[in-house]
């Protein structure tokens, strides 16, 4: 049985104050206990949260991490700071990053490698654009992006990891895949790591849904066979978002 995940992803969103006001009000709350929630929250904000979600089941993850331990690299943080913090999860090859940020499929797997050899937990991020979407390579898109980002480990690490199938076209435009579109697409991936690995890799790897998920309709998508959580951004950034979406799973 695969433990469902929830995980916000504030994005660029809060700062040090609204993120311990969020902490501070979600802490209070009564949640399941069947599903595993973690909060990914901006770098200027882990350590306050650190300390507050401390001994609640609440999980810490970052947004992006870099694959070296330590060095020059301007603006970077490395696993061992996020390790430092009590990071349990790290968001790695987000669409935004890959469209803005130049991450490729050979910076992902780097990083997903640094991140695991630390102790972190890879959240992997893989989709196709509208585009994609649109001249049907949405399975050669994941196929191909889910191999690099995996590409070396051993069955093990990709066991312990998380990948997240967001369509860019579903992302922040209230536009979702259906849920029997996302399943559909998350077995595949499932199918592809068989191939990559094995069958009781590709059992025991969960897989997240991401692309406009509300308390309303997380639901449906967890319904399905195939699909073990969500990844969120806007609906998690409010208090009654997170808990909903808690709650719905
Ligand atoms: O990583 C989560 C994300 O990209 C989805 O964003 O706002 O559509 O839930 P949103």
């Amino acid at each position: 049985m695969r433990q469902r995940i929830i995980a916000g992803n504030w994005k660029m969103y809060k700062t040090i104050a609204e993120a311990e006001q969020f902490a501070n009000a979600v802490k209070q709350a009564e949640l399941s206990a069947t599903v595993e929630k973690v909060i990914c929250a901006p770098f200027t904000a882990l350590s306050a949260l650190s300390a507050i979600l401390k001994g609640t089941e609440i999980k810490l993850g970052a947004q992006n991490v870099h694959f070296a331990e330590e060095g020059a690299y301007t603006g970077e943080i490395s696993p061992l700071m996020l390790k430092e913090l009590g990071v349990d999860y790290v968001i790695i090859g987000h669409s935004e990053r890959r469209q803005y940020f130049n991450e490729t499929d050979e910076t992902v797997n780097k990083k997903v490698k640094a991140a695991l050899q630390h102790g972190l937990k890879p959240i992997i991020c893989v989709g196709e654009t509208l585009a994609e979407y649109e001249a049907n390579e949405t399975e050669a898109v994941v196929r191909r992006q889910t191999e690099a980002a995996l590409q070396g480990l051993s069955a093990e690490q990709v066991s312990v990891s998380v990948i997240a199938y967001e369509p860019v076209w579903a992302i922040g435009t209230g536009k979702s895949s259906t849920a029997e579109n996302a399943n559909q697409t998350i077995a595949y991936i499932r199918h592809v790591i068989a191939s990559q690995f094995d069958q009781d890799t590709a059992n025991a790897v969960r897989i997240q849904y991401g692309g406009s998920v509300k308390p309303d309709n997380v639901a449906g998508f967890l319904q399905q066979s195939d699909i073990d959580g969500a990844l969120v951004g806007g609906a998690s950034l409010t208090v009654e978002g997170y808990l909903g979406l808690i709650a719905g799973a």
